[in-house]
């Protein structure tokens, strides 16, 4: 059995004073931990302060993203072990916002989440397709080619160290929502293209569906046979909401 994975992606949004409201919301609410792990991944600043703030807690913290690379002349950039020394777990790979604004390809994901997984980081791998590729009938097409290229080279060990997130991305941010149909669709397509490298892999690897998750959709959602979680944005910004969507599970 699958166990579900709520995570937050805060994207650039929490200084160290919102952060800390934030968790304390978090920390003061309630959820099953026997059946949802909670994730929330802050921006690079706020992390040491969120790691400190849930040590005692179940909830688990990770990066929005993170250098291919170990260590050098790379103005900006956060490695891996950056990421562990913080007290992150988890990083967020491959988002749309990084391949829109920082023209990120599925070969730098894949080289990214090798990194990651050599770190002992569980990388969460994000796909999706634009609304102009759904509309012309090619979300298989460009779901099969991300997964193909941001896996190349996976063993069934390292997809099983791996979190896979779909996330349309004409669903982000926009209020539109996959219906439970289109989403459960595209995992089920996803889970039998991982099957192609793996059966075992595929069938636990989590995947996670994002964009426009909300407390009133959750629960249809999750209810889903190939969705494993949710990877929110907007609703992971208020605690209530976040609290709403982990007990939809
Ligand atoms: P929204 O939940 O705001 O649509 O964002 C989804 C997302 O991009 C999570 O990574």
């Amino acid at each position: 059995m699958r166990k579900f994975l709520i995570a937050g992606n805060w994207k650039m949004n929490g200084t160290i004073d919102e952060t800390k409201t934030l968790l304390s919301g978090l920390l003061a609410g309630s959820y099953d931990d026997t059946k949802a792990d909670m994730l929330v991944c802050p921006p690079y600043t706020s992390l040491e302060t969120a790691s400190n703030m849930l040590q005692d807690s179940k909830i688990a913290v990770g990066g929005q993203d993170m250098s291919v690379h170990q260590k050098g002349a790379y103005t900006a950039e956060i490695s891996a072990t950056m990421l562990l020394t913080v007290g992150a777990s988890f990083v967020i790979l491959g988002h749309s916002e990084r391949r829109q604004y920082h023209a990120e390809s599925d070969q730098l994901v894949n080289a990214k989440a090798k990194a990651a997984i050599d770190a002992i980081l569980t990388p969460i791998i994000c796909v999706g397709e634009t609304l102009d590729q759904r509309e012309a009938g090619q979300t298989e097409q460009i779901i099969g080619m991300q997964i193909d290229g941001t896996l190349e080279g996976f063993s069934a060990d390292m997809i099983k160290k791996s979190v896979i997130a779909y996330e349309p991305v004409w669903a982000i941010g926009t209020g539109k929502t996959a219906t439970p149909e289109m989403a459960q669709d595209v995992h089920k397509f996803i889970r039998e293209r991982v099957a192609g490298i793996d059966k075992d892999a595929a069938e636990s690897v989590q995947i996670l569906y994002g964009g426009s998750v909300k407390p009133d959709n959750a629960k249809d959602l999750l209810s889903q046979p190939d969705i494993d979680g949710a990877l929110v944005g907007g609703a992971a910004l208020k605690a209530d909401d976040f609290l709403k969507i982990i007990n939809a599970v």
